[in-house]
This record gives structure tokens, sequence and C-alpha cells, in this order.
């Protein structure tokens, strides 16, 4: 079971020393991937932590101000990477192309990306999310071979769950990620949006689940205690 935890645009210096502190505390024998904010990767320093990141550049090094490569993301011991997160494609305007892009300059550093799908609430009430999966899964992973497509993950994300308290239903959830391996067979799916330790008893009964991306949960080190218990019992 893989656990990605995206801390977003959140925490300072000191909370998130504080912070890493109070996940130390976890005991756990899943994969926790750790995405804090770009800033803070050179402070990780769990031994059971994965070092992931949020972003990356759609361009290698070079006169881009701002940016951060995925060559310097290697240098720093990142081996997972977030793309095209709906927060990135809905506020920095972030197309398929650009993402396509970053997946490729990831997997040339070895570096797996996590991609990020989801419908919007009104394609789901139009019956359209089939669709709109199918099309970002195309275009975010268009000319990559079978090998390199064996190697990303992808997170199922609904844009209408994220932050919302809301969920699909355990069938909405499994069917679309019976989509996405029927699409992409051999590789793992995670489910991220507004999964918590209240409603993990019911999404656990999914079995085609291999993971999940946590947001607001991942800021909380004892709820995400809880939560990574409740996955086990
Ligand atoms: P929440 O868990 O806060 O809904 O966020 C999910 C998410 O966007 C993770 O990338």
């Amino acid at each position: 079971m893989i656990i990605a935890l995206n801390n977003k645009c959140n925490l300072t210096k000191e909370k998130f020393i504080e912070y890493q502190e109070e996940l130390q505390k976890i005991k756990t024998d899943m994969t926790l991937i750790l995405c804090p904010t770009n800033v803070f990767i050179g402070e990780i320093n769990s031994p059971t932590m994965e070092v992931g990141a949020q972003n990356v550049s759609c361009t290698e090094c070079g006169a881009y101000t701002g940016e951060v490569s995925s060559s310097q993301l290697k240098s720093m011991g990142v081996k997972y990477c977030i793309v095209g997160h709906s927060e990135r494609r809905k506020y920095q305007h972030e197309k398929d192309d650009e993402i396509n892009k970053k997946v490729k300059l990831l997997l040339n550093q070895e570096i797996t990306p996590i991609i990020c799908v989801g419908e919007e609430k009104e394609d789901r009430e139009n019956n359209n999310q089939n669709k709109v999966i199918i099309k970002e899964l195309e275009e975010d992973l268009k000319e990559l071979t079978e090998e390199e497509k064996k190697k990303v993950i992808i997170a199922y994300e609904p844009i209408w769950a994220i932050g919302t308290g809301l969920t699909p239903s355990n069938n909405e959830i499994e069917e679309i990620i019976n989509l996405i391996k029927h699409y992409l067979p051999n590789t793992k799916v995670l489910y991220g949006g507004s999964a918590n330790e209240n409603n993990i008893e019911e999404l656990k009964e999914i079995s085609s689940i291999d993971g999940y991306l946590l947001g607001g949960l991942s800021l909380k080190p004892e709820k995400l205690d809880i939560f990574l218990k409740k996955i086990k019992n």
C-alpha cells in the first residue's frame, strides 16, 4: 500500500520540523511518500519516508526563473513527483501537453510520476467521468513506451471530492479504478479526495485501490496514524 502525503502550500520551516518529528512516531510497513512544499525537500531526514515533490518544471535547467527541474529534484533525493494536480490545472492553467512533458522529464531522471486525473462535479452529473479520465490519460501519457507506462502511478482524484468532505461511492471509485487499470494494466492506482480516518473503513473495502493520496489528513499526524492502523485492521 502506497500512502502519498501532499502537504500542498502549508507549514513554515519551524512547523515542518515539528511536523516531521510527529510523523516519525508513526510505525508502519507501508510506503509513505512525503511531498512537502519544495523549499522543505532538503529538510526531510526520516529514514522511513520516501521523498516526493508536488510539481516539476516542464523544462530542463536553464533560464527559467522560479522553476525547479527534474534533475534538481533528483539531486535532492526525490523519488516521486505529483504531476497534473487539479489545483495546478486550475490555478496555474496547466495543460495536458505540459503534464506530458513533465512526465517524460521525470522518467528520464528515474523519478516516479504520480499523475492526477479526475472529473469535475458537472462531468459526473452528466456521466462524462470516464471520457474525461481517458482523455487525460491519453494526453498525459502520450508517446510513452509500454515500459515507461508501467513506471507511472495514477492518482484518481475527483475534483469535487478534494477538501470538501465529499467522496464518491465505493462503486463509483471502483468503476474508475477498473477503467484506469484496463487502460494501463500493471499500473498502481491511488485514490485521493477527502480520504480520512473516519471513511477509511469503508474505502478500504475497495480491493483494487493500491493506496491513497492525502491532502488535509497529511498535515495531521495523529489522525494519519489512526488512518494507517485502520487500513491494517
Ligand atoms: P484532501 O485529502 O484534502 O481532500 O486533498 C486531496 C488531494 O488533493 C491530495 O492531492
